[in-house]
């Protein structure tokens, strides 16, 4: 996709998982990728893969829970880069499971909230002075598809993922005066196994149960949300805002009598 070339994305949570991937697609594509995540030896090791592929890449660290470093993060992309069409909104508390609602610590709902919904509101705060300078400006909120259904004791994790589909449809209409499309990707089970860092990566192994509950036979990859990501974030899909795609094999839409 040339569209890409000359442009800068930035991918929150970008040195692991389904972050990384959208990385190395947007890298590919021709786009100055700045990688941020909170894991610092995660966002290094990421960094040099991105760069042995020849990649134009950059990592900053940064907690997107935290205001004060989300501003400093904005303040070097502006210094470095100058320029940002692209935000995409990815860094997250992944694991869903918070346990039994009396035992829950309310800092921990707290905290899920502050990473998964406050840290989007914040890094659209933040870009939105070099955004609003871009030619065909996006932002892309990776939500999930836990925002519509649930397995029990996942309750900050939903619903951190329901506000940012609310933010996306909001964020669309309250930026459009500045032309800059809100969407988002609701993923599905995605296996990122081989995406984490080193010390942490593994290979998958799935039954034929995990593979065939999906109506398309198999387990998502960081790829398939990657190949949703360029679209969405790219002028191809300049009539599309404050829209939700998911990406789940299915899922979501297959009806189950016991
Ligand atoms: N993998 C799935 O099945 C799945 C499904 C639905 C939605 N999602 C969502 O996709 C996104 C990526 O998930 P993943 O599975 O790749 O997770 P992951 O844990 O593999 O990667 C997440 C990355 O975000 C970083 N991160 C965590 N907290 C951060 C913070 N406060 N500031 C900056 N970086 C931070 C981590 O260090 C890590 O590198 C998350 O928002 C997750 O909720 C994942």
């Amino acid at each position: 996709m040339s569209y890409y070339k000359g442009k800068v994305v930035l991918v929150t949570g970008g040195a692991q998982g389904i972050g990384l991937g959208m990385a190395h697609a947007f890298a590919e594509a021709g786009a100055t990728v700045i990688l941020t995540d909170a894991d610092a030896e995660a966002g290094e090791e990421a960094l040099k893969g991105l760069k042995s592929a020849k990649r134009k890449a950059s990592f900053i660290r940064c907690d997107v829970g935290a205001e004060h470093e989300v501003a400093a993060l904005m303040q070097e992309v502006k210094d470095k880069h100058g320029q940002l069409d692209a935000l995409v909104n990815n860094a997250g508390i992944a694991d869903p499971f918070i346990g039994d609602l009396e035992e829950m610590l309310l800092s921990e709902f707290d905290r899920v909230l502050a990473v998964n919904l406050r840290g989007p509101v914040l890094c659209a705060k933040y870009g939105l002075t070099l955004l609003r300078q871009a030619e065909h400006p996006a932002i892309l909120n990776i939500t999930s598809t836990r925002a519509f259904m649930s397995e029990p004791n996942t309750f900050a994790y939903s619903a951190s993922k329901g506000g940012l589909e609310a933010l996306t449809h909001s964020l669309a209409v309250s930026l459009a005066p500045d032309r800059i499309r809100v969407n988002a990707i609701a993923p599905g089970w995605i296996e990122t196994g081989p995406w984490q860092k080193e010390s942490q990566r593994y290979e998958p192994k799935h039954t034929r149960e995990d593979k065939e509950q999906h109506p398309v036979g198999r387990v998502g990859e960081p790829r398939d949300i990657a190949e949703a990501a360029l679209f969405l974030c790219s002028d191809r899909a300049g009539f599309i805002t404050g829209q939700h795609l998911v990406v789940d094999g299915g899922m979501t839409v297959k009806m189950i009598y016991t």
